[in-house]
């Protein structure tokens, strides 16, 4: 499974990069005023950091306006991908821009259909929203499990993206499910490194060896 961090803080894009294990990274309009900084001057640092997708949302909602700022940010590097929100205008954009061989991150699913929609629409990925279905009450990585069914009863090649992960149980069944990508804050990713045994079996090793009084080398 792939991992994508979700943030515009190139701070903690770069601190998980440099571990080898990002794969990509996800924004969104919240994430961009969180950041505080210019929208299209923060992609392109951050497609310097990454080589893999950087989904970067377009924020019109008509297809002709949607268009145009796809054409501005597709040009800052060949790794950005166009996220587009699941409307029928969003979809529209997503078959344009697909058909042209551009990265289109489908985003705000909260059905299967609406990932089957987006998969006929040539999408790359379709991001299924999680921890806001769980906050409805309705089990959000179900909805993961239904698309997973449907792409492979079709073939499809749309990458199931796992996106609004709060915790690492939603990154674990994402793995067992077998969604394709999960893109997470960096505060669940650094959760997915710490284990309380894994500190406890550290300090017991490190006390035993200073007692042996050796060195490495
Ligand atoms: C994904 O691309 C979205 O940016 C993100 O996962 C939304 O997460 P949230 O529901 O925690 O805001």
């Amino acid at each position: 499974m792939k991992f994508f961090v979700d943030t515009a803080d190139t701070k903690d894009i770069a601190e998980l990069a440099a571990t080898g294990l990002l794969d990509g990274v996800t924004t969104n309009p919240s994430l961009i005023h969180k950041a505080g900084r210019d929208f299209v001057e923060v992609v392109t640092e951050i497609c310097g950091i990454v080589d893999g997708p950087v989904s970067a949302e377009v924020v019109a909602l008509d297809h002709a306006t949607m268009m145009k700022e796809a054409e501005i940010l597709r040009k800052v590097a060949d790794n950005v991908c166009i996220k587009v929100p699941l409307t029928l205008d969003g979809l529209k954009t997503c078959k344009a821009l697909s058909s042209e061989g551009t990265l289109v991150n489908v985003t705000l699913c909260f059905s299967a259909n609406q990932a089957l929609l987006a998969a006929k629409a040539g999408a790359s990925f379709i991001s299924p929203f999680v921890g806001r279905h769980d906050d409805i009450g309705y089990p959000g990585m179900e909805l993961i499990a239904d698309i997973r069914l449907i792409y492979d009863n079709y073939d499809f090649g749309t990458e199931i993206l796992v996106a609004s992960v709060r915790n690492p149980i939603h990154v674990l069944e994402s793995a067992k499910i077998g969604a394709d990508v999960m893109t997470a804050p960096p505060s669940v990713i650094k959760m997915l490194f710490n284990h309380p045994l894994t500190d406890k079996g550290i300090e017991g090793f490190m006390a035993d060896w200073a007692k042996t009084g050796q060195k490495i080398g």
